[in-house]
C-alpha cells in the first residue's frame, strides 16, 4: 500500500493541473474555433496589475485578438505621410508571441477617422480610401486573417437605407464607396477574408434585409467580399427558449451562408444585470455559431466590464475584477460539449399547427403528428463543429428515435415555425 501512495498523489496534481489548464482556448482550437476577444491596447504594455490580469486572460483564453481601436485611420493616419503603427504593432506581436490570430478592425467606416482620409470631393475621397487601405492592409499583409473592410454602412435607425450622417464615403462618393474599397483590399491583401461588419443585423429586419441585398449585389457583380461579420451588441432576453432566440438568429444567420459567404461574430457583448439570463444568451449566440461550418470566428468585444465601452450594461464574461462570471461558464460547457441542434427545413415549417413535430417523452422519439396536409419534414442535426450528424425524413406514424443518436448526446433543441421544443436526452 506504502508504495501506492507517490502514485496516487501523483494522480492528484494531475487531475489538478487537468483542471488548471481548462480554457475556452483549448476547447476552441479542438473545434477549430477562432474565439476572440478585443483587447484593451494600452494593456498590452502596460505594468500596472489590471494589465497583467487582462493579458494573461487574453492568452489563455483566446486564440484570436482585435484591436478595440488602434487600427482606426484615427489612431494610424495622422497624416498622408505620417502613419504610426506602433500601438497596433504591439498587439500584432503580442498575438504572434501568443500564436494568436489577429482580426482586422477597420479600414473604411463613418467614424473614429483620420481627418484628412474623409476630406475632398469623390475622386479625392476614392484615391485616400485605395492609399489607407494599401497602406494599413500592406504593412500587415500575411499577418491578419480577416479584415472590416466596411463597417457600418447602414443607418442607426435600422430602417435599411444607407448610412448618410456624417458619412462622407456615402455622401461624397455614393454607396459604390462600399464595392471599390473591396477591391482595393482584395488587391492589397488577396490572401485574406474580406468582411462587411454591421450591428443591429443579428435578427431579421430591414437592416439585415438591406445588408443581404448589398451582398448580393455584390457577388452578382464579381466584387470580393468573403463574409459578413455581425457584431452582436445586444442585451439578454429573459427566456431565450420562449424568445424563440436560437431560431431567430439561426434563421436571420442561415441565409447569408446560403449566398456562399462566410460568417462571423464580431463584437459580441450583451447587456443584463441577471448574470444568470446573460450565461443563457451567451450560450445560444455560441451554439448558433458553431451550428454553421461557415462560421469559425466569435469575437466577444472586451475583457472585463470594466473596460467596456457599454460597461454600465455589464455586457462581458468577466467582471470588473477580471472574475469570469456564469457567461463564462456556459461558453466553456458548450465548448466541452459539443451538443446537438436539431433544426427542421422549411417543408416542415409549413406544416399547420396540427402538423407540428411532436416529442414524444416516454419513448424519447420525435414524430409528425398529421403529415396528412402537407408532405414529409426533413430534420436535421449537426453537431456544434457544424458538421451534419444525421439528416432524417420524418412521416406520420413513424417515429425517430432519438436514442439512436449515440454521437450527439446532450440537449436537442428542435424548432418548427417560432416553436423551439427543448429535449433534454439521457447521455
Ligand atoms: C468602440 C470602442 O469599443 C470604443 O472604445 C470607442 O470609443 C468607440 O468604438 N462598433 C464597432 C466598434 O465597429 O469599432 C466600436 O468600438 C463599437 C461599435
Amino acid at each position: 500500500m506504502r508504495l501506492l501512495k507517490p502514485f496516487y498523489l501523483l494522480l492528484v496534481c494531475f487531475i489538478i493541473t487537468a483542471d488548471a489548464q481548462e480554457s475556452l482556448r483549448k476547447y476552441a482550437d479542438s473545434l477549430g474555433l477562432n474565439i476572440g476577444v478585443a483587447i484593451r491596447e494600452s494593456y498590452i504594455t502596460g505594468t500596472g496589475s489590471s494589465a497583467t490580469t487582462h493579458n494573461n486572460i487574453v492568452k489563455t483564453e483566446f486564440n484570436t485578438v482585435v484591436c478595440e481601436n488602434a487600427m482606426k485611420s484615427q489612431n494610424l493616419a495622422y497624416s498622408k505621410t505620417t502613419y504610426n503603427f506602433s500601438t497596433a504593432d504591439n498587439v500584432v506581436d503580442f498575438a504572434i508571441a501568443n500564436k494568436m490570430k489577429i482580426r482586422g478592425h477597420t479600414l473604411v467606416w463613418y467614424r473614429q477617422n483620420a481627418q484628412w482620409l474623409i476630406s475632398g470631393d469623390r475622386e479625392m475621397l476614392l484615391a485616400n480610401m485605395k492609399y489607407h487601405i494599401e497602406k494599413v492592409m500592406g504593412h500587415y499583409r500575411g499577418k491578419i486573417y480577416q479584415w472590416d473592410v466596411v463597417n457600418e454602412p447602414f443607418d442607426e435607425a435600422g430602417s435599411g437605407k444607407f448610412r448618410t450622417d456624417n458619412n462622407p464615403w456615402q455622401t461624397v462618393i455614393g454607396e459604390d464607396y462600399i464595392d471599390s474599397a473591396f477591391v482595393y483590399a482584395h488587391a492589397a491583401d488577396p490572401g485574406c477574408k474580406l468582411y462587411i461588419n454591421e450591428f443591429g443585423t443579428t435578427f431579421p429586419g430591414p437592416k439585415s434585409e438591406a445588408l443581404y441585398d448589398k451582398v448580393k449585389e455584390m457577388l452578382d457583380n464579381g466584387i470580393p467580399v468573403h463574409g459578413v461579420g455581425f457584431q452582436c451588441h445586444e442585451g439578454a432576453v429573459e427566456d431565450t427558449v420562449a424568445a424563440g432566440l436560437y431560431a431567430g438568429i439561426k434563421y436571420n444567420f442561415n441565409r447569408f451562408a446560403e449566398l456562399g459567404l462566410d460568417l462571423a461574430v464580431t463584437e459580441l457583448d450583451i447587456q443584463s444585470s441577471d448574470p444568470k439570463a446573460q450565461a443563457d444568451n451567451y450560450r445560444v449566440y455560441l451554439q448558433v455559431a458553431l451550428s454553421f461550418p461557415q462560421c469559425r470566428t466569435f469575437v466577444i468585444w472586451g475583457v472585463s466590464d470594466k473596460d467596456s465601452w457599454r460597461s454600465s450594461g455589464t455586457p462581458l464574461i468577466y467582471d470588473g475584477n477580471f472574475k469570469p462570471k456564469p457567461a463564462y461558464d456556459a461558453l466553456l460547457a458548450v465548448l466541452k460539449d459539443p451538443t446537438p441542434v436539431v433544426l427542421v427545413d422549411r417543408r416542415a415549417r409549413r406544416l399547420t399547427k396540427a402538423g407540428y413535430l411532436v416529442y414524444d417523452r416516454a419513448n424519447n422519439t420525435v414524430r409528425v403528428n398529421d403529415p396528412s396536409s402537407n408532405g414529409p419534414a426533413i430534420m436535421e442535426m449537426f453537431d456544434l463543429r457544424g458538421a451534419r450528424i444525421a439528416k432524417v425524413t420524418l412521416r406520420a406514424n413513424n417515429p425517430l428515435p432519438l436514442s439512436s443518436m449515440k454521437t450527439a448526446p446532450g440537449t436537442a433543441l428542435i424548432r418548427v415555425k417560432d416553436e423551439v421544443v427543448r429535449i433534454a436526452r439521457d447521455k
